[in-house]
């Protein structure tokens, strides 16, 4: 392109434009979804948290005495300075968690002991459960939990989050919505991790910057926002009543639709049979399958826009007994594997990201002193 011709126009929100190569994952608009080549199905069907952690971050799946030594090194590696839990617990009760882990991971860049760029990374993927787990135990003057040593990732995290231990089939559902929750390709939060790490920042400035950019309901916080939709709705019965009147007053429905999946999101789908097995095995609980599956059907009826993974992985949080405000910190503490893995890849291949951007605001303008002024 010339300098004449001036920028390349793309699209907004530069749908459809593929802004680098990648080898860690890919999802297409035909409901396939692969992690360094393995179909997302395969890897929920067989791989536990810390396989697939493993191969998100390494590019390949783990020897026996390698898996053994990364899940030995999560623990160890997850102890949390006291002085972040303080910060944490200093922002107060009113303070959402995934502002407080936010805080938090931008705390331990200048609290973590870390001197080598791999210890940085193992440290913040390490701790972000830690810091997801006490995001509002803190600020609310409880006690910090720590992770246990003889329990895996996923076991961990669901206790630190509810203080009780799980069935095995909770226990195996959350695994699966944690490994669902861990990557998937150029989405805003892992583009935002790649911006950052452009720059040659260090990891936990890319993964502050990461959950910043999660925070908005149009991305993780999308989790939240469909619980409490769901629960404001309460009745299947009201399914339909609910959908008109959120489209009379124009507004979108949460856990509803997706940059690449237009006809289903393979982990929406894999979430909502385990949903329905969950609410099968507790009888009062069948509400809400029956409230997701009717709410789901109005918006196909009426819009051909599929639930995404937040629609029915937050149902799955409920029954676990999670509280709502903890759903998206959930998601940060499986996604930041996949930030480390955005923020290698693109550090070992780097271009600084700085686009242009097209100017049509005014020019010539001439500066008059404040006193000549009119609003
Ligand atoms: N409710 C109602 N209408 C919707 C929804 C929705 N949830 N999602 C898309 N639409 C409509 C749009 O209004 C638009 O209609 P129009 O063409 O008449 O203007 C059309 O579908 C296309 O939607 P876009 O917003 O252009 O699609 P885009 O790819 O830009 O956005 C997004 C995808 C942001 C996820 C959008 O579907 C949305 O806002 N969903 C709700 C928030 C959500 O659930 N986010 C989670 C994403 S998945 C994740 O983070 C794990």
């Amino acid at each position: 392109m010339s300098e004449a011709a001036g920028p390349m126009k793309i699209p907004r929100g530069l749908a459809g434009v593929s802004v680098t190569d990648t080898r860690i994952s890919k999802s297409a608009s035909d409901g396939s979804l692969i992690y360094r080549g393995y179909p997302i199905s395969e890897l929920a069907a067989k791989a536990s948290f810390e396989e697939t952690a493993y191969l998100v971050v390494n590019g390949r799946l783990p020897t026996r005495v390698e898996l053994a030594a990364f899940s030995k090194g999560l623990v160890e590696r997850s102890k949390v300075d006291r002085r972040v839990f303080r910060i944490m617990k200093g922002l107060g009760r009113k303070a959402h968690p995934i502002d407080v882990i936010r805080t938090a991971a931008s705390a331990l860049g200048s609290l973590d002991g870390e001197k080598t760029m791999a210890g940085k990374e193992a440290s913040i993927e390490a701790k972000m459960s830690v810091l997801a787990a006490n995001s509002r135990r803190l600020p609310l003057g409880m006690r910090p939990r720590t992770p246990k040593k003889g329990l895996g990732f996923s076991d961990n995290l669901l206790q630190m989050l509810t203080d009780r231990k799980a069935s095995d089939f909770d226990r195996w559902v959350f695994e699966r919505a944690l490994i669902f929750y861990m990557e998937h390709d150029m989405n805003a939060s892992s583009f935002t991790v790649r911006v950052v790490a452009s720059t040659l920042a260090d990891p936990y400035a890319a993964a502050s910057a990461g959950l910043a950019s999660l925070k908005g309901p149009l991305h993780g916080g999308a989790n939240e926002a469909a619980m409490e939709m769901l629960l404001e709705v309460r009745d299947p019965a009201k399914a339909r009543e609910f959908v008109d009147e959120t489209f009379r007053q124009g507004r979108k429905l949460m856990g509803f639709g997706h940059r690449v999946y237009k006809d289903f999101d393979p982990r929406a789908r894999l979430c909502k049979e385990y949903l329905k097995e969950m609410t099968e095995r507790r009888r009062e609980s069948a509400w809400l399958y029956e409230l997701c599956d009717a709410v789901e059907r109005e918006m196909w009826e009426r819009k051909r826009i599929p639930p995404n993974l937040d629609y029915y992985a937050a149902p799955i949080f409920y029954l676990l007994g999670i509280e709502v405000p903890l759903y998206t910190p959930i998601f940060a503490a499986s996604r930041v594997f996949g930030w480390m893995a955005h923020y290698n890849e693109q550090v070992e291949e780097n271009k600084l990201i700085r686009p242009d951007s097209t100017y049509v605001g005014p020019s010539g303008l001439r500066y008059t002193s404040v006193g000549e002024r009119k609003a």
